[in-house]
């Protein structure tokens, strides 16, 4: 087995990461509207013999680790036995999970036990209040009862991932949510928000940025940053809370991009290969693996989209446009 995906770069790609449904039953408004969005069409999703299909012609590229998102993977009414079909492949890939929680109460330990390996719940606020308007669902107690869950069946460390927000109403701050996540165990990291709402409304000035973010947790707890070295490819950069061991993250994807240390690579529900969360263009693969494609055949396509990947994500440069599909529709 080649040791991953290269691209023009230097940079190897070995985590795929991929959307299995566009759906979702939240509504969070930084992401996109009340009303929801055009769902793809039943028969422009991959079915789960071609995603299997697909993944596998990833892990024998090199890919080592696959993530789960959506839009909600959970209400892929397949998604365990998919997870249980990938963990049959060889070599046997990690696998994780990126999910709102709802649902999961009942589908932790299926999960777990099909071979799921570790899950990144998003969870904003730890007001049931606040949830409830920021998602437009008021099921902030469902969500809690999946990270119980999640952490019953073994899926450890189980993690927070927050987008950093203000709060409008002034009843709710970053630090309570680290207290928390504290008081039950969980390891949490803040996500600057990116330029990839379905409304397009994103803007520089009322992103939250890390900095103002670090002075809010600040204010409670004191912050002790981990060496950067021990960071690899993770787009986290973690700080020990009041000494450690609790250590929390940021993600400061548009002040400080990563781009350089990227290993991603991705695949929509629809079977388009993306090389990167803000590419301009995607290769379809659904319709030469519809019309008989052999594996080597994809594994080229594949390969080419890779060689295109460029060098950052451009975001504050003048040319830089916002991708037209949502973050919803190409996975956290
Ligand atoms: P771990 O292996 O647990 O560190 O996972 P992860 O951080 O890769 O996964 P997760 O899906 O939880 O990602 C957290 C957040 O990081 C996402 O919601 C995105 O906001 C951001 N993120 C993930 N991948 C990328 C990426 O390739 N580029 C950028 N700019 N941001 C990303
Ligand atoms: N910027 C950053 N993170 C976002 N998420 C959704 N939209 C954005 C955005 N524009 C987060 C979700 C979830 C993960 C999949 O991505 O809140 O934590
Ligand atoms: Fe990788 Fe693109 Fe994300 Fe940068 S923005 S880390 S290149 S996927």
């Amino acid at each position: 087995v080649s040791p991953g995906l290269p691209d023009g770069f230097g940079r190897v790609a070995t985590d795929l990461r991929v959307s299995v449904t566009d759906r979702c039953n939240l509504r969070c408004s930084y992401c996109m509207p009340a009303e929801g969005l055009d769902w793809l069409p039943k028969p422009e999703m991959l079915t789960d013999d071609e995603l299997v299909r697909v993944i596998s012609v990833f892990v024998r590229l090199g890919v080592t680790s696959i993530r789960f998102t959506g839009g909600e993977p959970l209400l892929r009414r397949s998604l365990v036995d998919v997870v249980r079909r990938v963990g049959e492949l060889t070599p046997r890939p990690r696998m994780a999970m990126t999910s709102n929680a709802i649902g999961l109460d009942r589908l932790a330990a299926p999960l777990a036990e099909a071979g799921l390996d570790r899950i990144n719940i998003s969870l904003d606020t730890s007001s049931p209040e606040r949830f409830a308007e920021l998602t437009r669902r008021d099921r902030f107690h469902d969500v809690e009862r999946g990270i119980k869950a999640a952490q019953d069946a073994g899926l450890a460390p189980v993690k927070i991932n927050a987008v950093a927000m203000r709060d409008p109403s002034g009843r709710d701050d970053p630090a309570q949510l680290l207290q928390w996540c504290l008081d039950r165990g969980l390891d949490l990291r803040f996500i600057e928000q990116m330029p990839l709402d379905a409304q397009h409304a994103w803007d520089r000035e009322s992103m939250m940025t890390s900095d103002e973010l670090r002075e809010l947790l600040e204010a409670r707890f004191t912050l002790t940053p981990l060496p950067d070295e021990s960071r690899g490819s993770a787009p986290a950069r973690l700080f020990l809370v009041d000494g450690g061991p609790a250590t929390v993250g940021v993600i400061a994807s548009v002040s400080e991009p990563f781009c350089a240390a990227c290993d991603r690579v991705r695949l929509t529900a629809d079977g388009q290969v993306r090389n990167c969360l803000f590419a301009r263009t995607e290769d379809d693969l659904r319709a030469p693996l519809r019309e008989g494609a052999s594996d080597e055949e994809l594994a080229a396509l594949i390969q080419r989209t890779m060689m295109r990947k460029a060098r950052g994500h451009g975001i504050g440069e003048p040319t830089f446009r916002q991708p037209d599909r949502p973050m919803s529709s190409i996975g956290g």
